[in-house]
């Protein structure tokens, strides 16, 4: 393992001004996506969505790398470029989704484990050789009536910190992605304790596992009202929880900490990640690697359209740079009617 490697490639993905945008859909997610523009989920319209986000001139300047999706490190533009050499040419880092997704844990109903480590070193080796420099995996943690348990919990650190320690022996950065679910009519204050114990056991395992946090990053979710409670925590509050979790849980030998949207309405996930870096006194770079947050407008203006194509990324384009000054903490609500 090189981790003078590993370690500038983790700060070049959060680099002042700039996040990762996560186009890793899975099949299944990207169907359910495309059902909401009416466009079937065939090969070709997944190429061809992708090639309109990877193509979008100008987002190098606020995005630092992109999290592919097994077949799409593998596709290429109606040119026969590959996106790995499209997103390289433009300065952008290519990532990797690895996880083979959350499956139901045995013995602990409504609550999920993620697989995908059986053969993982295998198809580390051969993502790197396809031009990925960094990997993720998303374990999820659900919160309900008594979940979630520790079990549960523990189980998703210890697949997290297994993954983590083979991505850095491949040379490549892992992204460990707790996600702590905002669905539900919870209080805030019970995503801040759920948030708390996974991360906490998070890193236990990530140590355990010599896995070198210089060379590692940490995507989770903001602290948040349940997504169905009747009281919704403001812009500050949030900022506050969720600095609270990350101060309280994360080292600061981590580089960064970019956040996952999670269902959050799009300007929402803008507006608390400025918050968030106004209010500052941190120790890592706060940045986003948003999926939805970054691509639902762009999937709606593009609509599966060829003409739609421009459309499709000055709505991307606009979004990344909001979060761009987002990142700074100079975000502001206005800056939303700044023609895209
Ligand atoms: P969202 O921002 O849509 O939550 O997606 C980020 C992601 O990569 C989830 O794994």
């Amino acid at each position: 393992m090189d981790l003078e490697e590993l370690e500038r490639t983790a700060r070049a993905l959060v680099a002042p001004g700039k996040g990762i945008l996560a186009a890793d859909e899975s099949t299944g997610t990207i169907k359910k996506r495309f059902e909401s523009i009416g466009l079937s989920s065939t090969e070709e319209n997944r190429r061809a969505y992708r090639e309109m986000l990877f193509t979008t001139l100008g987002m190098e300047q606020f995005i630092s790398g992109v999290i592919l999706f097994d077949e799409t490190i593998r596709q290429s533009t109606a040119g026969g470029v590959a996106f790995t050499k499209v997103l390289e040419g433009a300065g952008i880092i290519p990532g990797i989704k690895v996880d083979a997704g959350a499956k139901p844990l045995a013995g602990f109903p409504g609550e999920q484990v993620t697989e995908g480590l059986d053969g993982l070193r295998e198809r580390l080796a051969e993502y790197r050789e396809l031009g990925a420099r960094f990997t993720k995996w998303r374990a999820v943690i659900t919160i309900g009536e008594g979940i979630p348990a520790q079990t549960c919990i523990d189980a998703n650190a210890e697949a997290l910190g297994r993954f983590a320690a083979l991505s850095q022996e491949a040379g490549l950065v892992p992204i460990v992605e707790p996600e702590t679910l905002m669905d539900g009519d919870h209080t805030i204050d019970r995503h801040y304790d759920a948030t708390r114990r996974t991360l906490e056991a998070l890193f236990d395992r990530l140590f355990a596992h010599r896995v070198e946090l210089t060379g590692t990053l940490l995507k989770t979710n903001m602290v948040l009202s349940g997504k169905s409670a009747a009281e919704q925590a403001g812009v500050e509050e949030v900022a506050r929880w969720t600095l609270r979790v990350l101060s309280e849980c994360v080292p600061a030998a981590v580089p960064g900490i970019v956040f996952l949207s999670g269902g959050q309405a799009d300007e929402a996930a803008t507006a608390h990640l400025s918050e968030m870096n106004r209010i500052g006194g941190v120790p890592w770079q706060l940045s986003f690697s948003y999926g939805r947050a970054l691509q639902a407008p762009a999937l709606k203006a593009w609509a599966g359209q060829l003409e739609n194509v421009t459309a499709g990324q000055a709505a991307l384009h606009h979004r990344a740079k909001l979060n761009s000054a987002a990142r700074t903490g100079r975000y502001t609500p206005d800056m939303e009617d700044a023609a895209a």
